[in-house]
């Protein structure tokens, strides 16, 4: 494994970290998490990425007991805030980061999170009552680091202009091969701000990995072969996606990668990303991603998949 600075922090984090998002808690069972966080930890993945929404509280909670067993700084782990938790919980007012802080904690079975992350932005609520109320979270040693994700330039300019607050060290935009946008804004202004970018859906929820066939019926187990779950991934499973992703496959099978290391190495060629955020169902997928820690893709496969990808990146 290797390890990235996260901004302007002093967390290194493991290039590869492992997210919960619709798994550990929801769809998969205790005993195939509790294989996923060993093997994680196995491949020296330190960095644990989580939300109270997740299973409405669920993922924090089986991760916390997964985690308990280890020591609590062999590792560093990352919740967030915002999305409801009941029909009056929900935002980024000063009660509810009070309140959602210490529920989170609770679940998670320790003191402190190492990075605390505004989930989105609240239109709702002031800014500077947002940025007090994180600030105030840091002030009290529950979290070290405070983080967003899916912030507009605009929003991540007006809260680091704020005078006597916690500074932001983390941004949490989707990327991947086939989602790119913030390369043109958002990692700029972060450059410039100390804001390290951890990612997430850098496989696409799967569909970099080429399992989903263009031809075939959606594979039972798999995400999108989930009703529940495909919700999130209607535009990737068009069929003009999954064709372009048929076209990388000669690509990765040039440099003997599968699929998913290839998607995985282009996202970290990126300087500004410090961790990608990856979902995992079982131990081999991890096994398998880690593997496109180190991997170095020259100039002419970046042109060859961007040919490949063409007319499907966003
Ligand atoms: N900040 C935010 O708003 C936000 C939003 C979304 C996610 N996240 C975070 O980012 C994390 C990752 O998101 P994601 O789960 O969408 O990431 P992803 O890595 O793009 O997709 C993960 C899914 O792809 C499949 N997969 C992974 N490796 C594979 C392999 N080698 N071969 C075949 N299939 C493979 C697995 O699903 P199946 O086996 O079920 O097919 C796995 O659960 C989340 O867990 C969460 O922590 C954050």
């Amino acid at each position: 494994m290797r390890y990235r600075r996260l901004g302007n922090s002093d967390l290194l984090v493991s290039e590869i970290a492992l997210g919960s998002w619709l798994t550990y808690g929801v769809s998969v069972d205790r005993d195939r998490a509790r294989a996923c966080v060993r093997g994680a930890i196995a491949k020296g993945i330190n960095f644990f990425d989580t939300a109270n929404m997740y299973g409405k509280g669920a993922a924090e909670t089986l991760l916390g007991e997964l985690l308990a067993p280890y020591p609590r700084d062999s590792y560093l782990l990352s919740t967030k805030v915002y999305f409801p938790m009941s029909a009056t919980d929900r935002g980024l007012s000063r009660a509810q980061i009070r309140k959602q802080i210490d529920a989170s904690l609770a679940r998670l079975r320790t003191d402190h999170v190492d990075l605390y992350q505004c989930h989105r932005y609240d239109e709702e609520t002031p800014l500077e009552e947002t940025m007090q109320a994180m600030t105030e979270v840091v002030d009290s040693g529950k979290a070290r680091y405070i983080g967003f994700s899916q912030w507009k330039p605009s929003q991540i300019e007006a809260a680091c202009a704020i005078d006597g607050v916690a500074r932001f060290v983390s941004s949490s935009p989707q990327y991947s091969l086939l989602r790119r946008k913030p390369e043109r804004r958002v990692f700029p202004l972060c450059r410039k701000l100390g804001v390290g970018q951890i990612v997430w859906s850098p496989l696409a929820q799967g569909v970099l990995s080429g399992k989903y066939s263009p031809v075939a019926p959606l594979p039972a187990g798999s995400r999108a072969g989930s009703k529940a779950a495909r919700r999130h991934m209607k535009r990737l499973i068009e069929p003009q996606v999954l064709d372009a992703v048929e076209r990388l496959r000669p690509i990765a099978a040039g440099l003997s990668l599968t699929l998913a290391q290839l998607a995985l190495a282009w996202v970290l060629r990126e300087d500004s990303v410090s961790s990608a955020i990856i979902g995992a169902t079982s131990p081999g997928q991890i096994e398998e991603n880690v593997g496109a820690v180190g991997v170095r893709l020259d100039r002419d496969t970046c042109d060859a998949i961007d040919a490949a990808l063409d007319g499907v990146v966003s």
